[in-house]
This record gives C-alpha cells, structure tokens and sequence, in this order.
C-alpha cells in the first residue's frame, strides 16, 4: 500500500470509495480517504456492488474500541473482509476467530509458548537468518528488498513450527495467495483464495499424520498436545490454528521490513538519526511498524446495536476496523504523517489491542529488532534502485518489489559475504 502523505493530494469523497477493493491498496491513495474520513465520516456504511455491506470505522478510539470489546463485537464469524457475510468455518476453532472464553483457553497456553521470554533464546538463529537475507547487499548490484523479505518469516516460523524447509517456498507463495489472491503475481486461476485455503489445510492434516507418534517439541507438537476445557484439541482446531500462525507471521513481518526500509530512503536525515544514535533503535522499529502497519483491517460483527463516534450501528452488521488509518490518527499522534524514529509516546495499533492483541507480537519484536540492528551495523545508506510495487489487497498493506542498493559500511561486505558463503539448510531447533 502506498504510504503518502496525503496533504499534497487533492481531497477525494469516501462516499464514492470503494474501501474493500484491493487495487485501492495497489495504486490508490487510501490515506488521503482514511484523513478526509477521520474528519468528516468516522464511521461509514458502504454497500458494495453484490448488495453485501460493512462499516467502516477509521479513528484511533472507535478502532481500539471495536477489537477490544467482544461484549459488543463478536469475531467468531470471520475477521477479514475476504469473509464478509460468510460465517467463518473456523469460528470457535481458530484463537482469532473465537471470542473469550474459549478465546483465551486457547491463547494462555499458546502466549506463553511464544513469550518474549521464549523467544530470547532464538536471537542467535535469527541473527544467521538476517545476516543470510541481508548477505546479497556484499554483491553491490540491485536487489529487491522486498522480494527477498518476503520469505524471511517462514525461515523463523517453518523452524519454529518444524516444517521441512523444501516447503518453504511453496507455503510463503500458499499465504501470499490467500491474501491478495486477486494480484496479479499471486492469482492461480479464477478461485485463487479457495484453492490455497485447501492447499494449506490440506497441508498442515498431511503433516499431523507424517508427525503424529513422533516427538514433536516444535509448535505444531505443543498444539497438539494442549488441552483446553480438559480435552486435547481436535485435528481441525489444530489445522486451523497452524494456518493462523504462519499467515499471521508470512504477510505480515515483510511489509513491516519495506516499509520501514522505504521510509529510511525516503527520509534519510531519518536514518542518519538512527546510525548516529543506536540506542534509538527499539523506537524506530515501533515507528516502523506504525508507519506500515501491515495488517491493514480487522473486521467484527456487532453483537446489539451499538454507537460509535455518535453514529449508530444495528446488530448484526460487519464493521471493520482500519487499523492504517487508526495509526494516522492526529488525536494520538503529533505530526502522525511524519516518519520519526524518536516517535515516544508511539501507542501504535500495529499488532492490534485488547484479547487478540498480535501473539506473534514478541516473535515479531525481536525478528524486527535483529534485522534492524544488522542493518545499522552494515548499511550507511540505501538507495531506491527501481520503482516500488504495491500488494492488491484490502487486508495486508504491501510492498511486493522494492529495488535497492546500499552504500556498505567498512568491514559489512566481508561479514555479509561470510553469511552468504555459509549457504545450507539451518539446523533444526525446538520450542
Ligand atoms: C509485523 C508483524 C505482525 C503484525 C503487524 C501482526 C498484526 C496482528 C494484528 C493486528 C492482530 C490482531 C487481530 C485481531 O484483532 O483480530 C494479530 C493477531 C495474531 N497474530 Fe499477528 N502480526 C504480526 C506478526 C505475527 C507473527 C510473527 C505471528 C506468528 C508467529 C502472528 C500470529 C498472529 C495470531 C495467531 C493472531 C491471533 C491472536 C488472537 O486472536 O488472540 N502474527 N496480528
């Protein structure tokens, strides 16, 4: 999704918008509706051309206020708006698509599988995992940031989740489909969205039969072996949960990386802040993921009628909340379409709020925290090599290609070229 800033674009008429139409997101201009809707129309009915409709909330509160209170906005029939009118068949099965109590038999066990406590001891796999993604910058020639991070998630999620890495590949490309499966690079024929559901449900039943009977301290093995309301979990909680886990790691953590590269290159008295001052990192990873905001929309449906922003809403009614704009929002943030690697207050709603707050949010903290620190230890500058792509999609806000080279710094082309060098598979690890 291109992030401008929209000041400089001629206002635009949200009642005229299509807001779930992924090619908004491609070659739009979304923030410049989400600023004129924060002010005018908060929270906005659309009906789209099928007859289905949706509200769509856009400030930083009302957004709050939708993901976090289940009392009046249930998630069991479906969170994104690929979903919209369909009840979701993993309602009450997947930890994002349920609503407490159920919701949090499943979360405790799984959010303390993936503290950042349990994460600490990952660290060193992660730096080998970032320093063989960043390893092709010794080469000097232009290289496509974006594409390379696409896949840098599923190296830390396939080993996680002990998935054998010749599938890597395959299932980056499987939740790409899933969530723009009307790009162009990622349509399979006209039922793209379906067919890579089944592939990846398909997959994960296949690999409970190749690992069952196994021990399988990965955590697909903890899944397995969790129990909630004194019973294990069922092969179908189990498959939709792992699908769950790898699209909320594979869509989002890239963009987040692009975002934040593009932004260093488009403000790079930004970047010169961050290497001269390091200790800044933690905060310009937090400006980076409020900056991107990956997960652009999560989508509820009203349990009674409710009232945001003055406006009623019956029951019944989908309503999704714009988590890109929330981030935007001026009544929270100073200057919000500066990028400012200070940024402090930064209560961003990146990973979301409330009972369904990201649980990859510490996975991803650090994977993000590593890759910036080598960045700053190895790169004095990027510079744009070609033009920026954007992803087709309402739900993830996306970089599909993001041409780069970087001016190394002394020493970064040998230690990068070390990585390169080291090749292979990475070793297995377990929880
Ligand atoms: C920059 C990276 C990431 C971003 C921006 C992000 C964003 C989000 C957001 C906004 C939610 C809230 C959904 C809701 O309210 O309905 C969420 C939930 C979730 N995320 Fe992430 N996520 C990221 C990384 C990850 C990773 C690395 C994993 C897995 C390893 C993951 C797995 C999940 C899961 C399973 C949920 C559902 C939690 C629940 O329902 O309690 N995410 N994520």
């Amino acid at each position: 999704m291109r992030l401008t800033r929209p000041a400089q674009t001629p206002a635009l008429d949200p009642a005229e918008t299509d807001l779930a139409d992924p090619r908004l997101y491609a070659t739009g201009d979304p923030h410049a509706i989400w600023l004129t809707m924060r002010e005018h129309a908060p929270v906005l009915r659309q009906t789209l051309a099928d007859g289905r409709s949706f509200w769509s909330v856009v400030r930083y509160h009302d957004v709050n206020d939708v993901l976090r209170d289940h009392t009046r906005f249930t998630s069991e029939r479906g969170t994104l708006l690929s979903t919209l009118a369909v009840d979701d068949p993993a309602g009450g099965k997947m930890m994002a698509a349920s609503d407490p109590p159920r919701h949090t038999a499943l979360r405790e066990p799984l959010s303390r599988a993936m503290s950042m406590r349990a994460m600490r001891r990952w660290e060193p796999r992660i730096r080998q995992m970032v320093l063989r993604l960043l390893a092709p910058l010794a080469e000097g020639t232009p290289w496509d940031l974006a594409e390379a991070a696409a896949s840098f998630p599923m190296a830390f999620t396939g080993t996680l989740m002990g998935l054998p890495e010749p599938d890597w590949p395959r299932l980056t490309r499987l939740t790409s489909m899933a969530v723009a499966p009307t790009d162009s690079e990622f349509q399979e024929g006209r039922g793209t969205l379906v067919a890579a559901h089944h592939e990846l449900f398909e997959y994960f039943a296949d690999h409970l039969r190749a690992t069952a009977g196994t021990a399988d301290d990965s955590l697909v093995g903890f899944l397995r072996g969790m129990e909630i309301e004194g019973r294990r979990l069922r092969q179908d909680e189990i498959v939709y949960n792992c699908y769950s886990l790898l699209l909320g790691a594979n869509v989002t953590t890239p963009h987040a990386i692009a975002g934040t590269v593009l932004a260093f290159i488009e403000e790079p008295g930004q970047y010169a802040r961050l290497t001269a001052d390091p200790a800044l990192l933690t905060r310009a990873v937090e400006e980076g993921l409020r900056w991107s905001s990956p997960a652009n929309h999560f989508m509820r449906y009203t349990r009674r009628e409710t009232e945001l922003s003055g406006v009623r809403i019956p029951a019944g009614e989908a309503v999704v909340a714009w988590l890109g704009s929330a981030n935007r929002d001026r009544r929270v943030f100073a200057e919000p379409f500066a990028f400012d690697v200070g940024r402090s207050p930064n209560r961003h709603v990146a990973f979301g709020f409330g009972p369904h707050y990201c649980v990859g949010a510490p996975l991803a903290r650090v994977a993000l925290r590593i890759l910036f620190e080598e960045i700053v230890a190895n790169v004095g500058q990027f510079e744009q090599a070609g033009p920026v792509e954007h992803l087709a999609s309402n739900f993830v806000a996306g970089i599909k290609h993001l041409p780069v080279t970087a001016r190394l710094l002394d020493g970064a082309a040998e230690r990068l070229g070390a990585a390169h060098a080291a090749g292979g598979p990475l070793p297995e690890a377990v929880l």
